[in-house]
């Protein structure tokens, strides 16, 4: 049978689970998991620094599949959160939205200020430091959020739901895009520093929060075990 192959590959791809080398590959990535995986949660300092410029190109795909799906139009106000190096932020702000950024590190917040310099010096990015449980934006305000692999790192994944569906219009969309949790974690990635949700436990999180119509989303082009959730707020 002849294979889809796969323009955008799944940097994150190993051996066969249970091979000889998925063991060699697990036993050289045990000493540096977890502080890669915490860095990944929080990056901070030269490598925190480093990993924030790596993932411009490593989850540019991936980002660029939510901007699609997201369709921002100009005048809006989008709201993203864990925004990392900020290039999504840039691609919003140059499709015309108004942009709020919401980041746990201090370290991604510069970095994006930086590399985003006249938007913010203009107001159409604003940047703020928090981690979900509360979001920096007043009730029924934000017509789309959007956040690209940080739902593992949420500490109250349901808060932060609650709050996306408090904070978007009636109207309004959501793009959530994360590693299926389904799907065995590649060995380089800390299980205790990763949860990755289900699909099943992340829809359930939004429809609990209020959201409707939530959708899952699959490309083929894409290797990763990645899906793309939508869902519109009532
Ligand atoms: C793997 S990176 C992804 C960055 C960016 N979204 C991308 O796709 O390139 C995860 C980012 O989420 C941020 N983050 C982790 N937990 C967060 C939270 N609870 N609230 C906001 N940002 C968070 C991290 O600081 C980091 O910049």
């Amino acid at each position: 049978m002849a294979k889809t192959a796969c323009t955008i590959p799944d940097p994150t791809a190993g051996p066969a689970a249970g091979s000889a080398r998925a063991r060699l590959r697990a036993a050289a990535a045990a000493p540096i998991r977890g502080p890669l995986s915490r860095q990944a949660a929080r990056p901070h300092g030269v490598p925190g620094r480093l990993l924030g410029r790596l993932w411009i190109r490593e989850s540019a795909a991936v980002n660029d599949v939510a901007f699609e799906l997201l369709d921002p139009t100009a005048g809006e106000r989008i709201l993203e959160i864990g925004f990392g190096p900020g290039r999504t932020l840039r691609r919003l702000a140059d499709a015309g939205a108004g942009v709020d950024g919401v980041e746990v590190s201090t370290d991604m917040l510069c970095l994006a200020a930086r590399r985003n310099a006249d938007a913010v010096r203009r107001g159409t990015i604003r940047l703020h430091t928090g981690d979900g449980t509360r979001l920096p934006t007043p009730d029924d305000s934000v017509d789309a959020v959007v956040s690209v692999h940080t739902i593992y790192f949420w500490p109250d994944p349901r808060a932060t739901a609650a709050e996306i569906a408090r904070t978007l219009r009636p109207g309004g969309r959501l793009v959530l895009a994360f590693r299926d949790g389904a799907v065995p974690l590649p060995s380089r990635l800390d299980p205790s520093v990763y949860n990755t949700p289900s699909v099943e436990t992340a829809a359930t999180w939004l429809r609990d929060a209020g959201l409707t119509d939530v959708a899952e989303h699959r490309r083929a082009d894409v290797c990763a075990p990645l899906v793309w959730l939508t869902a519109t707020a009532t």
